[in-house]
């Protein structure tokens, strides 16, 4: 975890913990009386995923409002852009406070998450304030181009970091919105890229007994009755002549632990199977044992699907595990749920 060193009001050192490039825009958030930077560091981590260059100063122990507000101030200084501000708790109480006494223009957004104030915010700064459901804490502060939030404030939360990561996409973009155009393979591939999946692992096994399977991400549900599913092999892929001439398949979707299956499964080798664990069920397609979910089926058709062939199937069983979260897949990379 790195660090950085701030010099607060009336010159004392106030270390900050640091989390995502300093290329990134950068996001100040200020503790909560009595809680440490590390109490933040799943959020911070939650926010450096999602671009966002994080920094949290350490809050001195029993200032007066006046130190917190003058330590705000020089943090700011000190910085060379504009952060977005989030206080939270008594973090959320100085923000509002130094805001409203002269540092409007020091930040470029603001999310204060418990704690009250009655401060004149700018009418111009992007703002969310968080208060728990139904409390009329904030009913005295002036900011009119807030919005507002009920929510559970009292301990960072998924749900929390989620909201800060849709405030900051929205009311604080990290660079204008980009449009890219055109109807070029690349821009086609690009664009589709951008619809996220889950990643699945197709399998079958072949009248010889081997067993065959790859990576695909181009699976969806189709129909509840009766029960079909479809996925699309490339024509070219080794297991493509397997898929046609067999009465089942199975699919295999994989939680977040499972990454390097999926590299296994999209990369060449001839081991794939002896690298994992499998089993099988009542139709000899391989089952791999520890997926999030899987789906033994039975052939329903097979369809033309230009340089893939689409394979619908009907699920004949089913198992899955539901407290697992899955492996994502987004414009070319890997991803990770960031909140339930
Ligand atoms: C995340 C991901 C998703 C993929 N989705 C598909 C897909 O839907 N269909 C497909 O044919 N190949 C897909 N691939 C590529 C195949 O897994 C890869 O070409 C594999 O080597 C083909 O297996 P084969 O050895 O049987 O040809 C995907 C690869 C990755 C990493």
């Amino acid at each position: 975890m790195a660090t950085r060193d701030f010099t607060g009001y009336g010159g004392i050192p106030l270390a900050a913990m640091v989390v995502g490039s300093q290329h990134e825009p950068a996001v100040l958030l200020l503790p909560d009386e009595g809680r440490d930077p590390a109490d933040y560091e799943a959020m911070a981590e939650a926010l450096a995923d999602a671009g966002r260059h994080v920094i949290i100063p350490a809050r001195r122990s029993n200032g007066s409002d006046e130190q917190h507000v003058g330590d705000l101030g020089a943090i700011l200084a000190q910085l060379s852009t504009r952060p977005v501000i989030v206080g939270l708790g008594a973090g959320a109480e100085t923000a509002a406070r130094a805001l409203c006494e002269g540092e409007p223009d020091l930040c470029t957004g603001l999310v204060l998450v418990g704690g009250d104030s009655d401060a004149t915010l700018p009418p111009h700064l992007p703002a969310m304030i968080v208060r728990p459901e139904g409390s009329d804490l904030y009913a005295a502060l002036t900011a009119p181009g807030a919005e507002w939030v009920e929510q559970q404030t009292d301990a960072p939360s998924e749900l929390l970091d989620a909201l800060l990561i849709e405030f900051l996409e929205r009311r604080v973009p990290r660079t204008p919105t980009e449009y890219i155009g055109g109807s070029d393979p690349r821009t086609l591939r690009d664009a589709l890229g951008t619809f996220a999946t889950g990643v699945t692992i197709v399998t079958a096994r072949a009248p010889d007994g081997t067993n065959v399977g790859l990576t695909a991400n181009s699976f969806t549900s189709v129909s509840l009755d009766p029960p079909l599913l479809l996925v699309c092999p490339h024509r070219q892929a080794h297991s493509m002549a397997v898929f046609s001439e067999v009465d089942h398949f199975a699919v295999n979707v994989l939680h977040i632990g499972q990454q390097s299956v999926s590299d296994l499964f999209a990369r060449k080798s001839d081991d794939r199977f002896e690298r994992v664990d499998w089993e099988v069920w009542d139709h000899g397609p391989p089952i791999l044992t520890n997926s999030l979910a899987s789906f033994e089926c039975r052939k329903f058709a097979e369809y033309d699907g230009g340089d893939h062939v689409i394979l619908v199937g009907e699920v004949k069983r089913v198992r899955f595990a539901p407290q697992r979260d899955p492996l994502l897949y987004f414009r070319g990379k890997y991803r990770r749920l960031h909140f339930a």
